[in-house]
């Protein structure tokens, strides 16, 4: 399937809970500002209404979900996401800065669930009307320390963070190998100090940006 083309420039950052992507969302929204670069930014699941109140389902411990019911919850906020958020700003020329996208769906549906490829891959990209992030990051943290962090945070896990830690071994694993195959996905040291993947991740937002206002 080829690539559609924007004015705007997709970038996404991924990894497990607590790997520090929303820290990372923070600072490059505030390092592209400073620039003057318009930046819009989203979460999944969630980001317009619709993918909000999913978002709540999906995180609620008191429901059992089944695998299919899960997988199209995230396509279905996604599906919403996509056309009321991301396609209007990346076809206004804006930069679209996404707290997860598809990969987490492979990573954790894929290499968490064990769903099939073959199921997934043509489900998400109906699910984003095709559109394809330009530069993703993953943010690679071994379990343990994902769990020491959310200790130190005093944070109770939601449905999927109470999964075990071979889940999560899954879904990192399938991140790492991941990043390997693709030349738009850099894998990153999680465990970096904060400001400084900080500059690694804005001198490639920008580079991108460069290339693409040539
Ligand atoms: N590079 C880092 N080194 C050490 N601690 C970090 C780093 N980045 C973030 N943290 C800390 O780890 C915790 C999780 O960070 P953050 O909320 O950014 O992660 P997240 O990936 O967005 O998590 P979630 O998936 O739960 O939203 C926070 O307490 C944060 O201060
Ligand atoms: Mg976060």
């Amino acid at each position: 399937m080829k690539k559609r083309k924007f004015p705007g420039l997709f970038v996404v950052i991924e990894g497990v809970d607590n790997s520090g992507k929303s820290t990372q969302i923070r600072r490059l929204t505030a390092a592209l500002r400073r620039r003057g670069v318009d930046a819009v930014t989203v979460r999944e699941p969630g980001g317009t209404a619709v993918s909000e109140k999913i978002r709540h389902l999906l995180k609620d411990r008191k429901l059992q979900v089944e695998n299919r019911t899960e997988l199209l919850l995230f396509l279905a906020a996604r599906a919403q996401v996509t056309a009321e958020v991301i396609i209007p700003a990346l076809r206004a020329g804006k930069v679209v800065l996404a707290d997860r996208y598809s990969l987490s769906t492979y990573a954790y549906q894929i290499g968490g669930r064990k769903m099939p490829e073959d199921v997934v891959f043509p489900a998400d990209e109906f699910s984003r009307f095709s559109v394809e992030p330009d530069l993703v990051f993953v943010l690679d943290i071994p379990p343990a320390e994902a769990r020491r962090r959310m200790a130190t945070a005093g944070l109770s896990p939601d449905r999927i963070e109470r999964e075990n830690s071979t889940f999560f071994s899954r879904v990192r694993r399938y991140y790492r190998q991941a990043a390997k195959a693709a030349d738009n996905l850099v894998l990153l040291d999680g465990r970096r100090d904060a400001a400084d993947l900080a500059v690694t991740i804005r001198l490639r937002v920008l580079q991108a940006l460069n290339r693409k206002s040539k």
